[in-house]
């Protein structure tokens, strides 16, 4: 018998990938034909600037579904800083920075909800009665979860980060997101959001009712293959392996020239047998459009020098715009605060009507 458990333990083995990436292709396609069925919601905590893995993982998707006509939100996930650190760090200058990192990149707030979960009171009531659809099994099995905790070396689990797949279930549901743009890892929750979704629905009822209140999220998978870090281990701010949008040119180009390499002179790209010359070339790759063979054929033995070098230009070039903009939003902190201000304000319109909701169906009006 297959558990709810094994589901989400198993939401990223091989088969189930496949079939998450099988249906991310059929929702592309479904966005072409009418994006207004969707609503999208992903989010970012605010630990540090963006780098480039986030950029290519989703944040470009993000802005290419927001112009396709997708309508957005975008969370500044601030209670989850707390799930897997002791303190919330210089926050304010972080969640500032991370607004800006978005509109630079093209986020557009005439279009897309920007907001913050400690500004929401009734999206973090929904967690209340989500946790009682959630088994204490599931969450110990949650791998994204384990990984994580494995990744502090040695701290204790707290009581949120346990739980704080069932508060992202409720950044998803309270707005009724059905569509999520997502990394691999982000998959468990996703499937535990699904869960929660299903079992308020029928516990309250509202299964078989024609609307129930919640609808169930689906995964768009990024289409970016996962990046490594520039010294090929995979790429962490801590370990100084990351290429920030917020970063300068010769900033860039200094992490690259220390990128590591190998050996072999003549460049090919070759994941499996050479996976830091790789990483480079998809960087190349991923910031031109241009296909990754094509950019090893075109250096072909002028050897590792030159790749840095055309790798340098190639993320240069692209980010130079993003650059000059995000410098032009971070002189003004007013407006910043302001997108985000009108975020949190729609964000809680929503949230209080999902909440009236969830307490008519719960029959706890009085
Ligand atoms: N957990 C996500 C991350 O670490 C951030 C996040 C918070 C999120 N809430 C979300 C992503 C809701 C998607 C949907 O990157």
């Amino acid at each position: 018998m297959t558990t709810s458990e094994d589901i989400l333990a198993n939401s990223t083995n091989e088969a189930s990938l496949a079939r998450t990436r099988q249906r991310s292709e059929e929702i592309d396609r479904a966005i072409d034909e009418d994006p207004t069925r969707f609503r999208m919601l992903t989010g970012d905590r605010p630990t540090g600037r963006l780098h480039l893995g986030h950029y290519f993982g989703t944040l470009r998707n993000r802005v290419l579904l927001q112009d396709r006509g997708v309508e957005t939100w975008v969370l500044v996930a601030d209670y989850q800083v707390i799930t897997d650190r002791d303190g919330v760090g210089p926050i304010r200058e972080r969640v500032i920075g991370l607004v800006a990192d978005y509109l630079a990149s093209g986020l557009n707030p005439e279009k897309t909800t920007i907001f913050n979960h400690s500004a929401i009171p009734a999206l973090n009531q929904l967690m209340l009665p989500f946790l009682s659809l959630v088994t204490e099994s599931e969450l110990h099995r949650n791998p994204t979860v384990k990984a994580e905790l494995d990744a502090t070396e040695g701290r204790a689990m707290s009581g949120l980060m346990l739980t704080y797949p069932v508060h992202q279930a409720a950044d998803i549901l309270f707005c009724k997101a059905n569509l999520v743009p997502v990394g691999q890892d982000q998959l468990p929750h996703l499937e535990q959001t699904r869960l929660i979704a299903q079992r308020f629905d029928k516990r309250y009822g509202r299964a078989t009712a024609e609307r129930p209140v919640f609808p169930r999220p689906e995964a768009l998978l990024s289409q970016a293959p996962l990046l490594l870090g520039t010294d090929g281990t995979k790429m962490s701010k801590s370990r100084g392996n990351t290429i920030e949008l917020a970063m300068s040119a010769d900033e860039t180009a200094k992490i690259l020239r220390k990128a590591k390499t190998d050996a072999e002179r003549v460049i090919t790209w070759d994941p499996q047998q050479r996976p830091e010359v790789s990483n480079l070339l998809l960087l190349a790759s991923l910031a031109t459009g241009q296909s990754p063979q094509e950019i090893a054929e075109s250096i072909g033995d002028k050897g590792a020098g030159t790749l840095k070098t055309v790798v340098t230009d190639a993320l240069n070039d692209m980010l130079a715009p993003i650059r000059a903009r995000r410098m032009e939003l971070m002189d003004d902190e007013a407006y910043l605060l302001s997108v985000l201000a009108a975020g949190n304000e729609r964000a809680n319109e929503v949230a209080d009507t999902t909440l009236a909701e969830v307490r008519q169906a719960m029959s706890m009006v009085y």
